[in-house]
């Protein structure tokens, strides 16, 4: 019974720039190398989850150009269906232009043929959506795709992951269609209006939203791992395990795709989240956001150590 998941999200190439240290405005520093790699939340996600051999539809759009075949090509080699990436004519595929450095990065995202992942487009895939385990769904595609994509999983009982990122103000009757949301802590910041502050704070304010919206919270929290709140409202917090980072772009798209997959199969959420913040923790000992996706094995073996 392998996990059958649904991808609605962004294919973007991802041209990194690794250097020493981030250079300040106005400042020039000497980079290091640059790399074209795959990337995108959506397609890495759809990607993480095909690693740990789930079975994933990807929906969303590229362009016609180079990059667009190589991102189509690169989830196809992660096992990733992509019937649903629709290929547009006379616009680029999304980019991501990164700034790297062993423990941060800085990106910027142009959308291109992103901005083609219409409502119009996820309803022509609807059954892709309907017949999955679970739905993942990130904020790199426009809203109404997202929201089109939610509410064709609720309709048919499919659970539903929200990674609210990049960061933005999200209509209420959105997130409510959601079974969880992950933000991370700006993120979570910015959905709910305010700074978290202690941890007895983000405690209350998880609380609360949980209730406003129906919707279970998970907060990532980098190094310092993944938080929820129990059965019983305490707040629990799951930590990253030790490692010596090489490039985090992508560790929130593994930790969504490895939770993804863990809920899909029916784990229950406190093990879910461990496993999730394994994987993430591994990724990040890896080059680029696809390049440091683990396997099953590889996340099974952090538990033996
Ligand atoms: O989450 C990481 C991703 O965000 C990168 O692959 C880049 O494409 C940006 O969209
Ligand atoms: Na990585």
């Amino acid at each position: 019974n392998r996990p059958k998941i649904a991808v609605v999200g962004s294919l973007n190439m991802d041209l990194v720039v690794s250097m020493e240290r981030m250079p300040l405005t106005g400042e020039t520093v000497q980079g290091r190398a640059f790399q074209t790699v795959p990337g995108g939340k959506g397609a890495n996600q759809a990607a993480g989850c095909g690693r740990l051999g789930a079975a994933v539809e990807m929906i969303g759009a590229a362009g016609e150009d180079a990059f667009g075949g190589e991102l189509v090509r690169s989830l196809q080699g992660f096992g990733v269906t992509t019937e649903g990436v629709s290929r547009i004519a006379g616009v680029s595929s999304g980019v991501a232009t990164i700034y790297h450095t062993e423990d941060d990065n800085c990106i910027v995202v142009v959308p291109g043929a992103n901005a083609s992942c219409t409502a119009e487009l996820v309803e022509a895939h609807a059954d892709r959506i309907r017949s999955a385990d679970l739905l993942l769904v990130q904020l790199e595609v426009p809203l109404p795709a997202v929201k089109r994509a939610l509410e064709l999983a609720r309709g048919s009982g499919v659970i539903t992951v929200l990674n609210p990122a990049p960061a933005r103000e999200l209509p209420a009757e959105l997130v409510a269609l959601a079974d969880y949301i992950t933000p991370n802590e700006t993120e979570f910041e910015l959905l709910t209006g305010g700074a978290a502050g202690t941890e007895a704070e983000l405690a209350a304010r998880m609380r609360s939203w949980q209730e406003a919206t129906g919707c279970r919270v998970l907060v990532t929290r980098g190094s310092r791992g993944c938080s929820f709140l129990r059965e019983d409202g305490e707040l629990a917090t799951v930590p990253a395990l030790k490692v010596e980072p090489v490039d985090t772009t992508g560790a929130g798209d593994t930790l969504n795709a490895a939770l993804g997959v863990s809920l899909a199969a029916g784990v229950p959420l406190e093990e879910a989240v461990s496993f999730a913040v394994r994987a993430a923790s591994l990724s990040v000992t890896k080059f680029g956001a696809q390049g440091g996706l683990p396997t099953l094995a590889e996340v099974r073996a952090t538990y033996k150590g």
